[in-house]
């Protein structure tokens, strides 16, 4: 069984996947990690994000890989631990340069394919609907209002320690969005047979239980 969860930046997809995961009993897999583990590489490498043979390079040479673990995912560049390191605005800020070349995708769309046929999966990105898992029997496309999102992003940075500008924030989404949505390799996109569900006014809980009812609709599962 999979399920495909996708959406823009700050949609809550990360958070809501975990937990239907966690209610289903399957593996979360955030696609996004992947992406940002190479661009946390290119920046201590000192590597372009506009490179794309250099990064192609870096990727063959690095072995990202993800590991699951009781209390969530580690990410991995060869036995090296990046999994909070990734989540730093500078990170952030690279991440959609890295992630709009085709070659690149290519390699992180076949090794995220390998982790879906092993397993039970909730996997949340940009193009899991649409490219990686087009067969998944339950795709989502989990989005809110870009002042939400704005919100958010600004909550979480403050509890982790940065003082972030809340319209700087909604400014550099909005620019993550449109890369995200204008690049030609496998766009951010709703998938035709996707569920658009809209986070705005919805709690955490209640967006998790309309995707666990999807499920359960889906196996005719009580
Ligand atoms: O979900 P996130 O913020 O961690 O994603 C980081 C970036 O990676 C995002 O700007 C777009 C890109 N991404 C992608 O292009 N395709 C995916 N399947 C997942 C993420």
């Amino acid at each position: 069984m999979k399920i495909a969860i996708d959406g823009p930046a700050g949609a809550g997809k990360s958070t809501v996947a975990q937990l239907v995961a966690k209610q289903l009993g399957f593996t979360y897999i955030d696609t996004g990690a992947m992406y940002r583990a190479l661009t946390w590489l290119a920046i201590e490498q000192q590597v372009s994000p506009e490179d794309e043979q250099a990064l192609l390079k870096l990727l063959d040479a690095s072995a990202i890989s993800l590991e699951q673990q009781s209390h969530g995912q580690l990410v991995l560049i060869g036995n090296r631990e990046v999994t909070n390191e990734i989540r730093r605005p500078e990170v952030t800020r690279h991440v959609s340069a890295v992630a709009k070349h085709a070659k690149i995708r290519e390699q992180m769309v076949q090794q995220q394919r390998q982790l879906a046929e092993q397993q039970h999966v909730v996997m949340d990105g940009r193009d899991i609907g649409t490219r990686v898992l087009p067969d998944a029997e339950i795709k989502v496309f989990l989005t809110a209002s870009i002042e939400e999102r704005a919100k958010r992003r600004f909550k979480e940075w403050v509890e982790k320690g940065y003082q972030p500008d809340l319209e700087q924030l909604k400014l550099e989404i909005a620019q993550r969005d449109k890369m995200d949505s204008e690049r030609k390799a496998s766009p951010l996109k709703c998938a035709d047979d996707a569920v658009v569900l809209d986070t705005s006014g919805l709690s955490i809980e209640q967006a998790v239980e309309k995707i666990v009812d999807l499920y359960r609709k889906q196996t005719d599962s009580p």
